[in-house]
């Protein structure tokens, strides 16, 4: 049975959950889980409830604290976007596998969307992705981090099994646009396939103009590239101020303004209140021409838009 699609307009993201050391050293703090639960309730008071997950998050602490929380919080409402990342080659019933795993973590029978992490060896992973569809214990499929000829690859595949490509989740960012001016992004609207962005906030880049001296891995990379962009923060300031809103928002209202689903690295309460808001903020053209400029001339980049290419696998020969 084909399910109808999900619309989507803001997701949050789950990597930055889990543990005390984890979040100190690689995220530079420490948030409690009743902050986390907090944050959670907030979000469906907002009628945000779709949650992007994958075994490695939170150094593979957050999906259970996910499946936890949402079943205190009453469990139904909430959408969950998982993963299958092919660390290695194919393996008869590896997706499988995982995605047991995974049901177990969220305490549920189905995920809404299960998306491929990575392009390795399509054609397997996807061929075992459908027969789970076909079971009911996937309802709708994605794909993450592929370019435009593994995308189109991967519908042509779905198509030939009946099964709509439901969409595509790669890094995007006012700083990281190759995937538009590359025709992926317009690939998927003239396909009708969604687009997530991941880290519309680049790690905490877009969110706060201060270069911060507190030592962290994610900072240590930011603080260098935070200095060439003066220029940009000074725009997203001015937006925000004649919009009422915040920096961080900015960013969000941006994507969301391109048509872009914005998937937000999100622990606390306001920071959820923040993006149900943002989703709302309508940009003027004119505000987003300058946007883009400032952008485009701060050369900055934290993240590559295809960060993850030296993890994808060459094909067997
Ligand atoms: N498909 C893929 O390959 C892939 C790869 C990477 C990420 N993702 C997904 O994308 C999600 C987002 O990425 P991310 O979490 O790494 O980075 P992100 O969303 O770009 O940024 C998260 C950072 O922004 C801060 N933040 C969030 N909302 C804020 C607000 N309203 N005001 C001020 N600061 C705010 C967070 O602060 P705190 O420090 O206070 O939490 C954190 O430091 C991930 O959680 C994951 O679900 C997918």
């Amino acid at each position: 049975m084909m399910m109808e699609t999900i619309k989507v307009q803001a997701v949050i993201g789950t990597n930055s959950w889990g543990g005390k050391a984890y979040g100190k050293a690689v995220r530079g703090s420490y948030v409690a889980d009743s902050v986390i639960k907090e944050a959670m309730r907030e979000a469906a008071d907002q009628g945000l409830f779709v949650y992007d997950l994958a075994r490695d998050y939170g150094l593979g602490k957050a999906q259970k604290m996910f499946g936890d929380f949402a079943a205190e919080l009453g469990g139904e409402p909430f959408i969950i976007s998982a993963k299958y990342t092919p660390f290695t080659h194919y393996k008869k019933n590896c997706v499988r596998k995982s995605l047991e795993k995974d049901l177990a973590d969220f305490q549920r029978s189905y995920v809404d969307i299960y998306w491929l992490h990575l392009p390795t060896d399509i054609e397997q992973h996807l061929a075992e992705i459908i027969e789970l569809y076909h079971e009911g214990k996937i309802r709708h499929i994605g794909i993450s981090n592929f370019d435009l000829a593994e995308c189109k690859l991967s519908k042509r595949l779905l198509d030939q099994a009946g099964i709509p490509l439901y969409g595509v989740q790669n890094h995007y960012s006012l700083i990281s646009r190759e995937w538009e001016q590359n025709g992926l992004l317009d690939w998927c609207r003239e396909n009708g396939i969604s687009f997530w962005a991941w880290a519309v906030l680049e790690e905490g880049m877009l969110t706060d103009p201060r270069v911060r001296t507190k030592f962290s891995l994610m900072k240590f990379f930011m603080n260098r590239q935070k200095r060439k962009m003066h220029e940009l923060y000074r725009v997203m300031i001015a937006v925000a101020k004649r919009r009422g809103i915040t920096v961080p928002q900015v960013a969000e209202a941006y994507c969301v303004n391109k048509g872009i689903v914005p998937i937000c690295g999100c622990r606390k309460p306001k920071q959820v209140a923040e993006l149900a808001e943002a989703v709302r903020v309508k940009l003027t053209a004119e505000e987003m021409r300058r946007l883009e400029e400032a952008a485009a001339m701060s050369g900055a980049k934290v993240l590559g838009h295809d960060l993850f290419r030296f993890a994808v696998l060459k094909k067997r020969s």
